[in-house]
């Protein structure tokens, strides 16, 4: 039997998809799983595909089924458990042959598997894949990171399984060691503040204007026709629309309200805190969650404090408040992927890895979770101003937040004075308020820093005093 073009270790459904999507491109695969079992009945499974697939029970087998330099896609749990699969594999690999980890790894793990891995001839590519299950059988969104050389190794393979966009693939190399699994992480900090925005929306609509669930996901239906054209939006109003086959109720109404998170929202808000870099509708969106979990202490505080005693959301013109939030929403969207793409550019300063900021917005115009026409507007943004030093700066951008702000001013006011949280749509327009603002109030803070504490100031004039005349503070 010819040798397989690639291997894959992992028959989840993450792992089983990807592999039956490469197969069907024509590239002849290996499989192992941990479990025998698992690769038997996948081998079945494929049927037509089975010709492609070389089902191995012995890690030994594996290898020796795969081509050299053998490239070999990881896609089990993130964490232990792939640097365990990598110390099993490492004996039978030989000089050039390539690990990927596809799991949602991070970074800081990737970078240290790829330097382990630098003296021993081996090599190593992160990679992030998003657009769930259906994505990885039908075509997910690929980003790659490790050597140039190993990448174009696999540069076809992949190239075959990733989505298109206008027949354009969805995959590219976007840098050394960390740079795929960082943006893919980046990728999920937007995805996070996309849907905390989605269900802030959502709430203003349900509890603010009593709107069913139905009529709620005719509304995301409608805006999924216009500028919010998203993967989120479509399902959201899917959701919307689904009835709960033991109730008849809608099904999110029989969902309860505490949200899950594995930790690259989470990620994605460290790593922009630690660069000094605002992510502020990421760091809204993780909170949320995080506030959603703590469910009983919620319904405690609520029998404690009960709701904010508001008068109920006043809305005189509905059609004209529905146009507002979808304007807040794009504004919203808008404030929090500046900030994503803003990450990555200091990330990409601080890991030397120069990202290309269009390929990235390109790259995420299908396959992936946040896929959207809006991706489209970001690609060509960056073509044209690839240094600009924000997106909201760029000038279509630029337009399209002083159209939009308005809006999510109003909605912000209107959810606040209505007690609904919208703590992702109020960071984005903090957002853009403090950073269009040349002269902001952080004098008051640099004053207070050298009363108390003597840490100086610059001033205004350029002039060369570092301390204030405080008195009987410490400065002077
Ligand atoms: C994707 C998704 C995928 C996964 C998230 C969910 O891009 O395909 O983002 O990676 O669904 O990990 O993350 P949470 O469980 O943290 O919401």
């Amino acid at each position: 039997m010819a040798q397989a073009e690639i291997g894959l270790i992992g028959l989840g459904v993450m792992g089983a998809n990807l592999a039956l999507n490469i197969a069907e491109k024509g590239n002849k695969i290996a499989v192992f799983n941990r479990t025998v079992e698992r690769t038997r009945e996948f081998v079945q499974e494929a049927g037509a595909l089975s010709d492609q697939v070389i089902g191995c029970e012995t890690i030994e087998e594996f290898v020796a089924a795969i081509r050299p330099p053998r490239p070999i896609i990881i896609m089990i749990k993130a964490g232990d458990p792939v640097d365990q699969q990598m110390a099993l594999l490492k004996p039978y690999l030989s000089a050039g042959d390539i690990m990927i980890d596809a799991g949602n790894a991070n970074f800081r793990d990737t970078m240290r598997r790829f330097d382990a891995l630098k003296d021993s001839g081996l090599t190593f590519i992160g990679m992030g894949v998003s657009g769930g299950e259906e994505g990885a059988r039908h075509g997910p969104s690929i980003m790659v990171g490790g050597t140039e050389e190993s990448w174009k190794r696999v540069e076809k393979v992949l190239t075959s399984i990733a989505a298109k966009y206008n027949d354009e693939p969805c995959v590219a190399w976007l840098g050394e060691n960390g740079a795929g699994h960082f943006v893919k992480t980046i990728h999920n900090g937007i995805e996070y503040a996309d849907m905390q925005m989605i269900a802030e929306i959502y709430g203003i609509l349900r509890d603010g204007l009593k709107m069913s669930a139905d009529e709620i996901g005719q509304v995301f239906g409608t805006w999924n026709k216009g500028r919010l054209e998203s993967y989120l939006i479509e399902i959201t109003e899917k959701v919307l629309h689904v009835a709960d086959p033991i109730t008849g109720k809608p099904i999110v109404d029989m969902i309860l309200d505490k949200a899950g998170q594995k930790g690259t929202g989470k990620w994605s808000a460290i790593e922009a805190q630690t660069m000094g870099i605002p992510a502020t509708g990421i760091e809204a969106a993780v909170a949320a969650r995080s506030i959603s979990s703590m469910k009983e202490e919620r319904e405690a505080a609520e029998k404690v404090l009960g709701l904010p005693a508001v008068a109920p959301l006043a809305v005189t013109d509905k059609a004209a408040f529905l146009k507002d939030l979808e304007d807040a929403l794009l504004a919203g969207k808008i404030g929090a992927y500046a900030q994503g793409f803003a990450v990555m550019a200091g990330a990409s300063k601080e890991f030397g890895w120069n990202l290309p900021m269009p390929t990235i917005a390109r790259i995420w115009r299908a396959g992936c979770i946040i896929r959207s026409q809006f991706l489209d507007e970001i690609t060509s943004a960056f073509t044209k101003a690839p240094d600009a030093a924000n997106l909201i700066v760029t000038p279509a951008f630029a337009g399209l937040v002083k159209e939009t702000d308005g809006a999510l001013r109003r909605v912000v006011s209107a959810a606040a004075l209505g007690g609904l949280p919208v703590p992702a749509l109020a960071s984005a327009l903090g957002y853009f308020d403090s950073y269009r603002r040349g002269r902001g109030t952080a004098n008051i803070i640099q004053a207070q820093r050298d009363f108390f504490g003597a840490h100086g100031f610059d001033r205004v004039d350029g002039a060369d005093s570092h301390h204030g005349p405080w008195g009987s503070g410490l400065g002077g």
